[in-house]
C-alpha cells in the first residue's frame, strides 16, 4: 500500500523522495505501533485529545493543537533550520566545517550515543504507562499525554538518525529500542533511572523536572555535535522538552500550594494533619525530590571519564551552552573534583576534557535550583516554617567517584550503619508512597481537582481550565 508521506508522517527530511528511509521505515513504523498499543497509554486509545502536534519547525507549524485519538497521532521527523556555514564549536575539530555524515571512526561513538538517548524516550512512556487511570484532573491527563506522545516523536527522532545514517546496524539498533523495556530483569533500559518505577503523580512530576532536565541537558550538548543532522534534531527535540519541565515545575508548584492550603486551613504543619486533610506533607515533598534528584545525577556519568574526554576532544559531544565558554579545547585546563578519601574528602585536580561529565552536572545541579527557589518562596509566603532542599551531588549515587559511598544529605561521609539508619527519613519510605497512593484517585469532571493538588494558572493554548481536554470515547 502507498503511503503519502508528507501526510501520514509530517517531516522536513523529504521523505517522500526517499526510497531508502521510506523502506526503513515501513518496516519499522508498524513495529512502533505495536509497541505504543502495548506498552503505552493503551486504555485510552479510543479517547480524544487536545493535543500539540509538530506539522512544521517555524513557530506557525511546532505547536499546532487539535483533537486527536492516541494511536492517530502524527509522529513526524523534524530538525531545526540549518545554521548557514556552521562550524564545529568545540575539541580538536574546532572552526572546521560541521559533518553532513559520521566520519567512519566515530560510527560507533556516535551509535552509542544516539541508542543511549533513544532508549531514554520510550523508557518513559512506559514508566508513566498506568498513570491516566489516577489522574488528579483532565488537565492533566491532557499533559501526561502529551509528554507520552512527544516522547514517541523522541524515538521516531533517534531513529530517523539511526536509519538515515548508520545503514544495517542503525536498522537493528531502531529494532531494539522497542525490545528493552523499562523494568524489564532480561532486557531493561539502558539507563537505570529510566528502570524506576513511577506509580504516583508526585514520581510522575518529580520525573518531569528533575530527569526531563537531564533529557534538557544532554540535548543542549548534542545539540552542539559536529554532526550536523544530530544537532539540528536534537535543537528542534529542547522546544517540546522544555513543556516536560513545565509540567513538572508546575505540578510540584501546584502540589505545594494545595499543602500550604491545607495547612492554613488546619492551623498546624503537623504532617499527620496534613495528610488527613487529604494533603502531601513538605516532608514528603522533600523526600521524592532526594529520590527522584540524586537518581537523575548518575544519568550524566562518572566525574572522571576516558569517554567524556575522547566525546569532546572528537568534537562529537560538547558542553551546554558551548558558546558561553572562552577556551573551547581544553587542552590544556584542569578541573577540580571532590573525591572519598577514606573517612575524607580530597581535590582531585583532572584535564578539563575528562571532567566534561561533572561540568555538565554541575550546570544542571544549577539549573535544578532554580525551581526550588520558587517552591521555596511560595512556602515562605505562607508563613511556613520549611525548606525544600537539593541534597548534595554526592549523596545516594550509584555511578562515579561517589558510587555507593554512604554520605548524608550534606554530602559528608558517614557510616554504612548510620547511613542505612537514618536512608529512609531521607527517601520514599513504604508507608510514604502508600499514603501517596492512596491520594491518587481519578478525576474527569472538568475544571475539578483531587484533594492534593491546586489548579493550575491557566489552561492549554488560552482555552479554560475547565476545557474538556481529554473526551472518553
Ligand atoms: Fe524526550
Ligand atoms: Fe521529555
Amino acid at each position: 500500500m502507498a503511503i503519502n508521506y508528507s501526510e501520514r508522517i509530517p517531516n522536513n527530511v523529504d521523505l517522500s523522495n526517499d526510497r531508502a528511509l521510506q523502506r526503513a521505515l515501513e518496516h519499522w513504523q508498524p513495529r512502533f505501533l505495536d509497541w505504543w498499543r502495548e506498552m503505552g497509554p493503551n486504555d485510552f486509545s479510543a479517547a480524544d485529545i487536545y493535543l500539540r502536534t509538530a506539522i512544521g519547525v517555524d513557530a506557525a507549524g511546532w505547536a499546532h493543537y487539535g483533537s486527536v485519538k492516541m494511536p492517530d497521532y502524527r509522529w513526524g521527523i523534524f530538525l531545526a533550520d540549518p545554521i548557514p556555514e556552521r562550524t564545529i564549536a568545540f575539541g580538536d575539530f574546532h572552526g572546521q566545517p560541521v559533518w553532513q555524515q559520521v566520519p567512519g571512526e566515530f560510527r560507533s561513538q556516535f551509535r552509542r550515543l544516539i541508542v543511549t538517548q533513544g532508549d531514554t524516550e520510550p523508557a518513559s512512556v512506559e514508566q508513566q504507562h498506568r498513570l491516566g487511570h489516577t489522574c488528579p484532573s483532565l488537565y492533566d491527563l491532557r499533559n501526561l499525554f502529551q509528554v507520552n506522545v512527544e516522547e514517541g516523536r523522541h524515538l521516531w527522532a533517534m531513529v530517523y538518525l539511526l536509519h538515515a545514517y548508520f545503514g544495517r546496524d542503525g536498522r537493528e539498533e531502531a529494532e531494539e529500542l522497542l525490545e528493552r523495556h523499562s523494568g524489564n530483569v532480561d532486557k531493561p533500559r539502558i539507563l537505570s533511572t529510566f528502570n524506576e518505577p513511577i506509580d504516583d503523580w508526585l514520581a510522575f512530576f518529580m520525573f518531569s523536572y528533575f530527569t526531563d532536565r537531564d533529557g534538557k541537558f544532554q540535548l543542549k550538548s548534542l545539540a552542539e555535535s559536529s554532526f550536523d543532522p544530530l544537532a539540528r534534531t536534537c535543537r528542534f527535540m529542547l522546544t517540546e522538552e522544555a513543556h516536560h519541565m513545565f509540567v513538572g515545575e508546575t505540578g510540584i508548584n501546584r502540589v505545594i500550594r494545595r499543602t500550604l492550603e491545607a495547612i492554613k486551613e488546619l492551623g498546624s504543619d503537623e504532617p499527620a494533619a496534613v495528610r488527613s486533610h487529604g494533603a502531601i506533607d513538605l516532608s514528603t515533598v522533600q523526600r521524592y525530590l532526594d529520590f527522584w534528584f540524586s537518581s537523575s545525577l548518575d544519568l550524566f556519568g562518572a566525574e572522571i571519564s576516558s569517554n567524556a574526554a575522547s566525546s569532546f576532544a572528537n568534537s562529537i559531544k560538547g558542553r551546554p551552552d558551548e558558546a558561553q565558554f572562552e577556551d573551547h579545547l581544553c587542552t590544556e585546563a584542569r578541573y577540580e573534583i571532590d573525591v572519598p578519601d577514606g573517612a575524607n574528602t580530597r581535590k582531585e585536580s583532572v584535564g578539563l576534557r575528562s571532567a566534561m561529565n561533572e561540568v555538565t552536572r554541575n550546570a544542571y545541579a544549577r539549573d535544578c535550583e532554580i525551581g526550588v527557589k520558587r517552591w521555596n518562596t511560595l512556602i515562605r509566603k505562607a508563613g511556613v516554617d520549611f525548606e525544600l532542599k537539593l541534597p548534595s551531588t554526592r549523596f545516594r549515587r550509584a555511578i562515579g567517584a561517589w558510587a555507593n559511598i554512604p554520605t548524608d544529605l550534606q554530602g559528608n561521609i558517614i557510616s554504612a550503619e548510620a547511613h542505612s539508619r537514618v536512608l529512609s527519613e531521607w527517601l520514599p519510605s513504604a508507608a510514604d508512597r502508600s499514603f501517596v497512593a492512596s491520594l491518587m484517585q481519578r478525576v474527569v469532571e472538568p475544571g475539578k481537582m483531587a484533594s492534593w493538588i491546586a489548579p493550575p494558572d491557566r489552561g492549554i493554548n488560552n482555552l479554560p481550565v475547565d476545557y474538556e481536554y481529554v473526551l472518553f470515547g
